[in-house]
């Protein structure tokens, strides 16, 4: 496999960026003929993002999985594809090559028929880091079943709220899940989300740790046995569905500022395309790397890099179950040397937990195969890149900080591995396609280097969202109203002398936490499920492994009231039980009120400064309801 379009020096650099600033539909249009399509498109791009509409290469025609799996079989099909690293490093580990890819994707594609899957039907899949997600994941992109896939993290309840929100008639899970000493028991998970979803006609259910799960007849079949209902039906091909470009790929839920998380839709061609050219140009892939990405197929990076990116370039991606920590602090690097990893792609938050087991873990670990390191996620601080570069990377290796979203389907803003400078805690430059712009409180673009705003993007790429799911208006609200004529991104940004941009974090009600996105108007809504619970604001901290920490403020008058101990389990069980153990508070402070404004605004603004524990900082509290009850709230600070 090569690529035409992989920039290898920083003068190709400034001319494909140039080239796709000056003449976008060429420049794209260029990229995209490498890939494999039924039918050529009739327009690269139409766009306006008033509405908005974005279509990148209409009136083409393609399968996805065509291009990450059948187009390589010629001359990679005994190639690794994926290898698989189980979370107990005692377990035999898998690797399947792209033929064995190739075959497992379409018997599943099949059991998928077989059970009443559709085009354009959606598919919930819910299990842990096996080879088999993503199968499943390939499988419906083969049928055009959309994919949404929800992290193992999450609650029955928020399960329920995806399924009812996608309309998924179908579900895709293991029995279980290992990770780390634990293991997570899935499919009952599913069971307590389906009391809720009558309208879910099939769950489909693989075997992984052997937990005991209950099988609804009529509505649960073991993935094994379909496998073999497939087998005697003899019949191993199943033909790629021919898609639109701009038909759906999948949905993927991710938290805002209000409300429910929100389902973002990327469609087939264009973010084909964009992981693709992204993957390949920031970690400088080459043929016969090995690649590791640390993130969970449920999240966007998972999509993207581990999947539909290294795929759809003939790579080799590795996949591993487990956690960094379990069996102890060197598993990652038991597997770099295992494997010979070149490239190591994984979050700030785990390269600062590692850290704090100093250097021990890496006593006897070579290395020596490492090329390239990445981080996604969330701000890396400097003291962990300086960490990375020198005990990981032996400061041989380009590190590459990669800032990107949900939404925006692939990378736009990170250095190219050993081809453009690196500067530490910066993403540095935008890829070619991305134009990004600083803008202020009013959306006027402040120009000009060393200076701050808002982070903006003024022209579409091509892997950026169409819309949310059942609600295109939310999706022009959220982000194409703050300011007009730009995608708004929701981050802080500053753009240093040499024009670097530095990601600083989100300038809404978003937080960061260990790199997952959680939204604070969700996490209240599940505090304040809780009996007891009058009313709760929640908001971010400075945490020094997750980033960002919970700080819930808390009116609260339940039971267990005499022992904050308990009532705080009560609480942080109900937050669980809502949204998933990521959610959980980290801190739960009990107050008798919450700085309002007459109009009964909750000033979160001051609630975040006493969080900080920057009780000196906290500005005028004279227009508020009630200022006393501020001191109160700072005296009880945990
Ligand atoms: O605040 C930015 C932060 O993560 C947010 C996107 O989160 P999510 O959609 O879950 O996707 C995470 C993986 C792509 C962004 O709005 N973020 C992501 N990467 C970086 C980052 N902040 C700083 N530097 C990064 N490299």
């Amino acid at each position: 496999m090569s690529y035409p379009y992989q920039i290898r020096t920083a003068d190709q650099y400034k001319t494909a960026y140039e080239k796709s600033v000056n003449d976008p539909e060429g420049f794209w249009s260029e990229i995209a003929s490498s890939f494999l399509w039924r039918k050529k498109w009739d327009k690269v791009l139409e766009w306006d993002f008033k509405k908005p509409t974005i279509k990148w290469f209409a009136g083409g025609k393609l399968n996805i999985t065509e291009n990450c799996i059948d187009r390589h079989l010629d001359t990679l099909g005994n190639k690794p594809a994926i290898i698989w690293e189980p979370n107990d490093p005692e377990e035999h580990h898998r690797v399947l090559t792209y033929r064995e890819l190739y075959t497992k994707v379409c018997q599943f594609a099949n059991v998928l028929k077989n059970n009443g899957v559709k085009k354009g039907d959606r598919v919930c899949i819910y299990m842990g880091m096996v080879p088999e997600l993503a199968i499943a994941v390939l499988a419906c992109a083969r049928i055009g079943a959309i994919h949404s896939v929800v992290f193992g993290g999450f609650s029955a309840q928020s399960i329920a709220d995806r399924l009812q929100d996608a309309k998924a008639e179908f579900v895709i899970t293991c029995d279980g899940a290992f990770r780390g000493n634990k293991e997570i028991p899935l499919k009952s998970v599913i069971d307590d989300a389906l009391v809720q979803c009558s309208f879910v006609k099939r769950v489909i259910v693989l075997t992984r740790t052997r937990t005991p799960v209950s099988m609804i007849k009529g509505r649960d079949v073991w993935w094994e046995d379909e496998i073999k209902r497939v087998e005697t039906q003899g019949n191993p091909e199943c033909v790629a569905e021919e898609m639109d470009a701009e038909d759906m790929l999948f949905i993927l839920y991710t938290s805002g500022s209000t409300g429910k998380p929100k389902g973002v839709v990327h469609t087939v061609g264009g973010y084909m395309v964009y992981t693709n050219y992204s993957f390949v140009n920031v970690f400088q892939y080459q043929p016969g790397d090995v690649y590791f990405c640390t993130a969970d197929i449920g999240w966007i990076t998972g999509h993207s890099y581990i999947v539909y990116g290294p795929l759809s370039a003939g790579g080799t991606s590795l996949m591993f179950e487990g956690i960094p920590t379990w069996p102890d602090a060197g598993r990652f690097w038991q597997i770099v040397d295992k494997y010979k990893v070149n490239i190591l792609y994984t979050a700030p938050t785990a390269i600062r937990s590692l850290m704090g087991f100093g250097l021990d873990p890496l006593k006897d670990r070579s290395l020596d195969s490492l090329k390239v390191l990445g981080t996604v996620g969330e701000p890396i601080n400097e003291e962990a890149w300086h960490w990375y570069d020198e005990h990981i990377g032996k400061k041989k290796c380009p590190i590459v900080d990669t800032w990107w979203q949900t939404e925006t389907g692939g990378i736009l803003i990170s250095n190219l591995a050993g081809v453009t400078p690196a500067k530490p805690a910066h993403a540095t430059l935008p890829l070619p396609g991305v134009q990004p712009v600083l803008v202020d409180e009013n959306g006027k673009e402040i120009t000009g280097n060393s200076v701050s705003g808002n982070l903006c993007i003024k022209f579409p790429w091509p892997g950026m969202l169409r819309t949310t799911y059942g609600d295109h208006e939310r999706c022009r609200q959220n982000y194409f109203a703050t300011y007009e004529n730009l995608y708004f991104t929701g981050d802080g940004c500053l753009r240093d002398e040499a024009g670097n941009y530095r990601i600083t974090g989100r300038v809404d009600d978003v937080l960061n936490v260990s790199g997952h996105r959680i939204g604070t108007a969700e996490v209240e809504n599940a505090i304040n499920m809780h009996a007891g619970v009058v009313e709760s604001a929640v908001v971010g901290y400075p945490h020094d492994i997750k980033g960002q920490g919970i700080y819930a403020f808390v009116i609260y008058q339940g039971a267990h009231g005499d022992d904050a101990s308990l009532a705080r389990k009560d609480i942080t069980q109900t937050v669980s039980r809502i949204i998933g153990a990521i959610a959980k508070p980290d801190k739960i402070q009990f107050v008798s009120g919450l700085p309002k404004t007459r109009s009964g605004k909750i000033m979160r603004r001051i609630l975040r400064k006493i969080a900080e524990g920057e009780l000196d900082k906290l500005g005028d509290t004279s227009t508020l309801l009630d200022p006393a009850v501020v001191e109160e709230i700072a005296k009880g600070k945990l």
